[in-house]
């Protein structure tokens, strides 16, 4: 199987019955390793993605930079692999970083515009159509997909302030249609920040001619406090009004009924990280234990001490395999490559 586009990944799972692409970030060989197994065994299409803010572990000053040999490691994986494969850079913040994946040969990439180039300052919506359609236009002309983000998605240990009669207003799209009218006014006051407004998303599509959008719902990057709430009225009205497939960020600990739900509602691509992470440190941490028991035997009984990197983080490699055909299944994807 070649290697394919978001786009042509997101057209595939439009057809009936439908499903999302899950889209898992790999750091390095042994992350990569687990979600290209994963793929394989559950016979899902798969979008693997490095995102930019993983150049600070890739490239670090005084270190030899091994950016170039892990996403060529990924794209030869990506050739390689039996079933449909696309390789993302996620939350690209630069016209210039999205150039340089692009040049190594991503067939997908997020400008994420909605920040800017240090993830910190919000950029203004000028700024953000702006950044996101110079992308589009290099993006295009070479084949590749580009997903963008318009407003500020939930950040790690955010949780999107709603209340339970927003709660209520948001779950049903009749009461969402007419939340938006209410504040419809200029800085749109009383809609709570952080989810994305239909009318805005549909000009912004428009304007930029992306090819997926990332959209505020109620998710958020990391682990959340409480259970996440997701705002299906609102997603209702947005796949309504967006005639591009809808990305949900921050996809740790969204509930299975919710994804399922979003899901039918018209998210087709589903991104998650952290769900990773804790699979890797709940398996490092089980092996330590274990192998700290075998050295205090090992010093009780006089035999000396094993130290075998490998036999750390193989198990680490596995648990985050299992996590990533666990959320195939649940987004539908697994048994859908073609
Ligand atoms: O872009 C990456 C995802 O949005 C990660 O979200 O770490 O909450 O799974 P997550
Ligand atoms: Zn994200």
């Amino acid at each position: 199987m070649a290697l394919v586009t978001s786009k042509e990944l997101m057209e595939a799972a439009a057809k009936e019955p439908v499903y999302a692409v899950g889209a898992f970030n790999a750091v390095n060989l042994e992350t990569a390793q687990a979600i290209f197994t994963a793929a394989e065994e559950a016979r899902s299409p798969l979008i693997i993605q490095f995102t930019q803010t993983s150049l600070g572990y890739t490239e670090v000053e005084g270190w030899v930079s091994v950016t170039e040999e892990l996403i060529g490691s990924i794209l030869s994986l990506a050739r390689r692999a039996s079933v449909p494969v696309a390789v993302h850079l996620d939350h690209g913040r630069s016209e210039e970083v999205a150039a340089r994946f692009m040049d190594l040969g991503f067939s997908s990439v997020m400008i994420d515009g909605s920040l800017d180039e240090k993830g910190k300052a919000p950029r203004s919506a000028e700024e953000n159509l702006a950044v996101t359609k110079a992308v589009v236009e290099k993006a295009h002309a070479k084949g590749i997909s580009v997903e963008g983000e318009i407003g500020l998605l939930g950040q790690v240990g955010e949780e999107i302030p709603i209340t339970p009669e927003l709660e209520e207003k948001l779950s049903d799209p009749t009461k969402t249609a007419k939340l938006l009218d209410e504040t419809a006014g200029p800085g749109y006051p009383g809609w709570p920040a952080g989810l994305t407004r239909p009318d805005e998303a549909a000009q912004f599509v428009e304007q930029t001619g992306l090819d997926l959008l990332a959209v505020g719902i109620g998710t958020k990057h990391g682990v959340y406090k409480g259970k996440p709430f997701i705002a299906h009225g609102l997603l209702q009205l947005l796949r309504e009004a967006l005639p591009v497939p809808l990305v949900m960020h921050g996809g740790t600990g969204v509930p299975d009924k919710d994804v399922t739900q979003g899901v039918q509602e018209g998210i087709r691509k589903i991104n998650i990280d952290t769900q990773m992470r804790i699979a890797f440190y709940s398996a490092i941490n089980r092996v330590m234990g274990e192998m700290n028991a075998l050295h205090n035997l090992a010093d009780i009984t006089g035999e000396t001490r094993k130290y075998d990197i490998r036999k750390v983080l193989a198990p680490a490699r596995e648990a985050v395999k299992e996590q990533v055909i666990n959320r195939m299944k649940v987004f539908g994807c697994a048994g859908r490559a073609f």
